[in-house]
């Protein structure tokens, strides 16, 4: 088994809450908490790909997301962390007031370049062309997908299937719940789980893909991260659901139904979730978990966002 490094940037572990909400108790891992500008999952993978980095002597950080993207904003601060410049690739349009998670890449100095929905269909390729181009200059660009999702940036959530097993016995939990866009934090778990010989389901809420991709694509990253590294486990294929149809009203957007949730949830219980990931996540785990009083057996993980709210702040006052 092959160990990758990481660069310690998060702070853990993060707690994990027992929660009452309209009287039923749950369980909350409050990934939110890894740090302040610094937030949320991404951190986790980052620790991973900006320790590579390091090690590939990069001279700069390229990366890709939407205009409100977390792993953008994140990758840009930690990549300050370690003295490095990021160049984004963002789907969306620029704007003369930034909000959100776009005001704080801009704040940290990131190089951004837009581009349509279209455009970003092929955003690997234009960053390997840009890649290609800086080389031929001397220059050393570390790039990785939208996500921080590869077979070694999910060893962050490799990890934290480690950390919760000190926090709870896993093997009372049915199953851990969490936002899905990229897949990299549902893979993770998934082999995490897999190399503690814990048969917890890991339920991803996706927001993003459809149901079949995602599967396929978490499914791929996990295998992948088995072999990449020679681990001593097997991923099971049951030890993964996907919950659907919590994204209809589309990737960046949130529906007032969820909404009206989440403004009594933070009402009720002090925590704020995202309009593109947890807001989703939440709806989902409260119909089929808090509804049914299994919150204690079910653990929900709080992968952050908080930034975003920021950009749609209207909505979130209704
Ligand atoms: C707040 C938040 N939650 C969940 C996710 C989903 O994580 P993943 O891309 O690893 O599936 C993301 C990023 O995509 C995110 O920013």
């Amino acid at each position: 088994m092959i160990t990758p490094k990481k660069i310690q940037f998060a702070n853990i572990p993060t707690p994990l809450e027992e929660i009452k909400f309209e009287g039923k108790s749950f369980l909350i891992k409050r990934d939110d908490l890894t740090g302040c500008e610094l937030s949320g999952n991404k951190i986790r993978k980052l620790e991973y790909l900006l320790a590579d980095a390091k090690r590939q002597k990069a001279d700069i950080i390229f990366t890709s997301g939407g205009d409100q993207s977390n792993h953008a904003r994140a990758t840009v601060i930690a990549a300050r962390k370690i003295g490095l410049k990021t160049k984004l690739f963002l789907w969306g349009k620029d704007t003369t007031s930034p909000n959100g998670n776009y005001f704080l890449d801009k704040i940290f100095g990131a190089d951004v370049q837009f581009f349509s929905e279209k455009e970003y269909e092929n955003v690997n390729d234009i960053m390997f062309e840009q890649r290609m181009e800086l080389l031929k200059k001397g220059k050393n660009a570390y790039a990785f997908p939208g996500g921080g999702s590869t077979t070694l940036g999910i060893w962050g959530y490799i990890n934290f299937i480690n950390e919760l097993k000190e926090q709870i016995d896993l093997k009372k939990v049915d199953s851990i719940v969490a936002a899905a866009g990229s897949g990299g934090t549902a893979a993770g778990m998934l082999v995490g789980a897999a190399l503690n010989k814990l048969n917890v389901k890991i339920v991803a809420v996706h927001v993003l893909m459809s149901k079949e991709e995602m599967r396929k694509q978490i499914l791929q990253l996990a295998e992948g991260c088995v072999l990449d590294y020679k681990l001593d486990c097997k991923i099971n294929p049951d030890n993964l659901e996907i919950i659907s149809g919590y994204s209809k009203e589309g990737y960046k957007k949130i529906s007032e139904t969820k909404l009206k949730l989440l403004r009594k949830f933070a009402f009720q219980s002090g925590i704020l979730l995202d309009p593109a990931y947890t807001g989703k996540a939440f709806t989902a785990y409260y119909d089929k978990f808090i509804k049914t009083g299994k919150g204690k057996k079910n653990i929900f993980v709080h992968t952050g966002g908080l930034f975003a709210v920021f950009a749609r702040t209207k909505e979130y006052l209704g």
